[in-house]
């Protein structure tokens, strides 16, 4: 049999569970930023900044970008939808600039040493996500000159830049864990500590899977 004790414990742990995985995912998009900056030091070599940027772009400008729209997670969830927006933009504009970078950065740095380019999964896939994150921003300005996407309407083009969003940070993620997986960083780090940081990309992966998915949901419902 079912108590009321139970039923009001229930929410209060869901609430408790929210916010304890995002000051989680806060810590993450941080902490493993700042261990890989630790780790490759940036600035020694062409190739430290590779790594450095990558995870600045991928782990902690976009997760916070998309967490900024999150009604737990947020760190300006008081703030208006439109300034939300702007800062959105800020951070995906740093997030393709660094992107760029350490693209540049792992480029130049293979030429320098004579090595041939694209060769690794993690190489073919880094590439194509940094194609894509740079569609996917470009795709995204007539979400603020409509008149850019004449016959398509805000809604159908926010749910689009949504989903392809979502795609967009899980090709980051993929290309982050098999960076994760390349020889420099498996005999930089201990095997559990190899472990740990695979766990940081793919848990913060889950949790924007799951935001975006609900405010999907949550819409969907509204419109039925
Ligand atoms: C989403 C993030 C990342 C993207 C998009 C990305 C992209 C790329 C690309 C395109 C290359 C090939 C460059 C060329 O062949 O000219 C490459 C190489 C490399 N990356 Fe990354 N990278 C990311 C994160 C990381 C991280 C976090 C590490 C280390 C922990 C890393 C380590 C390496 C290494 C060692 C190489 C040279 C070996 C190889 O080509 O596989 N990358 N990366």
């Amino acid at each position: 049999m079912i108590n009321n004790r139970d039923t009001e414990a229930e929410p209060r742990f869901y609430g408790f569970a929210r916010k304890a995985s995002a000051v989680l995912t806060h810590f993450i998009c941080v902490f493993f930023t700042a261990f890989i900056a630790v780790l490759s030091r940036p600035g020694t070599s062409w190739f430290s900044w590779h790594p450095f940027f990558m995870t600045l772009a991928f782990c902690f400008l976009m997760t916070e970008a998309v967490l900024l729209f999150s009604p737990h997670a947020s760190l300006i969830k008081k703030f208006s939808h439109k300034t939300k927006g702007r800062v959105h933009w800020v951070l995906q504009v740093l997030c393709v600039s660094c992107a760029a970078l350490g693209l540049a950065a792992i480029s130049y740095n293979k030429h320098l040493n004579g090595k041939p380019h694209f060769t690794s999964w993690h190489g073919l896939l880094g590439l194509f996500t940094v194609c894509v994150v740079g569609v996917q921003s470009l795709a995204a300005l007539p979400l603020s000159y409509h008149s850019l996407a004449k016959g398509w309407s805000l809604a159908k083009l926010k749910r689009y830049h949504a989903a392809s969003g979502l795609v967009t940070y899980l090709l980051g993620s993929g290309s982050l864990l098999l960076g994760l997986s390349s020889a420099w960083f498996t005999a930089a780090v201990k095997e559990h500590t190899w472990y740990l940081s695979a766990l940081c990309p793919a848990f913060c992966a889950l949790i924007i899977m799951n935001q975006v998915s609900s405010s999907y949901m949550a819409k969907k419902r509204l419109q039925s």
